[in-house]
């Protein structure tokens, strides 16, 4: 799809009044997919509730009950999976269409390669560039078979699960949640110990998950900021209750338009403080932000957080290159944060960034400097030369990419003229009701 495909819908940020108000964030992405997915490989029945009813995770729930689940949403708002167990997907009818979303089709590839049947992934224009061989690999190592595939290892791919799969000891060549989990839910159907040793901690939903489903799995420090993750193949995973909490990649983007919209006072509920998420939230604390954590709780194994966040001033800082994973997705709001700050914000390692749904490394860059923002790559680092009110007035292409045009939307609220996107269709991919919610708070979004 051309990325002015007549489709697209253009939208406009203009700065206004301050915010204020409420907001909860949706449900998490990340957690969504993996219960759709666990939930499809227990036998009996998973409630979920809280599930992001974004593109993406509508993507993998029709993709579940392609594979044999049953997957039915309540009056109630709850979902509810009958799984199919371990190893006990069914060969679907048609191809498996995971839209724009990476984490769908990569955890999927894991959990499909623990079952002996052949599926054809694919994906929209944006999931069909990014790279699929760094799953594929390892899961060849543990039996499965490609048995077609795109140009330099893309989608659209055929893939054939193992009948008989076998554990491995993998250490992932990057630093990749979508990697580990991928292995590890393959890991489920084989017999033995599979083992991701990674190098930098990364997100771990899913070994939250797999606990919380009866799966015996153990995850210890490995070197200076990495894990050692042991799965115990073949349990007996057992349906349990799942709480989504809300989404802190999401919740990121009124966050920092609450901070940079002068006088701004925002509530936002139930964020999850899961601390390998919440790299942004340490990094905006030390450039000066006003972050107050009201009240803390637990919420279905996850920590969650209701923050009051008022508008203040905001100095540069360095972001180190280790703090990537935690953040991994909200380089794009930083840099709109950087922006209005004081002095220069360098943010390093960030080569993972340009094989997200879009180049975000370049998609980031431009947005800025179509906006009148001195910003430059060096290497794998972003800098970006902050000011009091950056100038704003630009059209930013946003490459299909959710987080890019929400971000450019935030810029818009507080920069000194309006910001044009071309095209917010794709912010419903994560963040369905972004629109609504930050109107609600004030927001000048025609
Ligand atoms: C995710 C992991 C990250 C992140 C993505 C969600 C996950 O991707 O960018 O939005 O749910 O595991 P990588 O694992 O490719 O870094």
């Amino acid at each position: 799809m051309p990325v002015n495909a007549p489709s697209s819908t253009p939208l406009t940020a203009r700065r206004g009044a301050p915010l204020r108000g409420r907001l909860r964030a949706p449900g998490d992405k990340s957690i969504s997919h993996r219960a759709l997915i666990l939930g499809a490989m227990t036998v009996g029945e998973t409630a979920v509730s809280g599930l992001l009813e974004g593109e993406d995770v509508l993507r993998t729930a029709a993709a579940m009950r392609a594979l044999g689940a049953k997957v039915e949403r309540g009056g109630d708002g709850i979902w509810r999976i009958r799984g199919v167990g371990v190893g006990g997907f069914a060969p679907p009818a048609g191809v498996l269409d995971f839209g724009n979303s990476g984490t769908g089709v990569r955890l999927a590839l894991g959990a499909l390669a623990g079952s002996p049947v052949s599926a054809t992934f694919d994906g929209d224009a944006s999931l069909r560039k990014r790279p699929m061989q760094r799953v594929l690999d390892p899961l060849a190592k543990m039996g499965a078979r490609l048995l077609a595939v795109a140009p330099d290892g893309r989608l659209p791919l055929t893939f054939q699960g193992a009948r008989d799969p076998m554990p491995i000891v993998y250490e992932p060549p990057v630093p990749s949640a979508q990697l580990k989990s991928a292995v590890l839910l393959a890991g489920l159907a084989a017999p033995g110990e599979t083992t991701v040793i990674e190098a930098q901690a990364t997100r771990d939903h899913t070994e939250r998950m797999l606990k919380h489903f009866g799966a015996k799995l153990t995850s210890k420090p490995s070197g200076e900021h990495g894990r050692r993750i042991t799965l115990q193949g073949q349990p007996e995973l057992e349906p349990a209750p799942v709480t989504v909490p809300a989404d802190p990649s999401s919740a990121a983007f009124p966050l920092v338009a609450a901070l940079i919209v002068p006088e701004s006072d925002v509530i936002l509920e139930a964020v999850m403080t899961n601390p390998l998420r919440t790299g942004l939230y340490a990094t905006l604390r030390e450039m000066g932000a006003q972050i107050e954590t009201l009240e803390t709780r637990d919420d279905g194994g996850e920590e969650v957080a209701d923050l009051r966040v008022r508008a203040g001033a905001l100095k540069g800082v360095e972001v180190p290159a280790e703090r990537a994973p935690s953040m991994i997705d909200e380089y794009p709001i930083l840099a709109v944060a950087a922006s209005f700050a004081e002095g220069v914000t360098r943010m390093k390692g960030l080569q993972e960034l340009r094989v997200k749904e879009s180049d975000r490394l370049a998609a980031t860059a431009d947005m800025l400097r179509a906006n009148g923002v001195e910003v430059a790559i060096e290497g794998d680092d972003l800098i970006v030369q902050g000011k009091a009110r950056p100038a704003g007035g630009g059209e930013v292409t946003t490459h299909m990419d959710h987080r890019i045009a929400m971000a450019a939307l935030v810029l818009g609220l507080a920069a000194d003229n309006p910001v044009r996107i071309d095209d917010s269709g794709f912010i419903a991919t994560s963040f369905p009701g972004f629109v609504d919610l930050m109107r609600i708070l004030g927001a000048d979004l025609t």
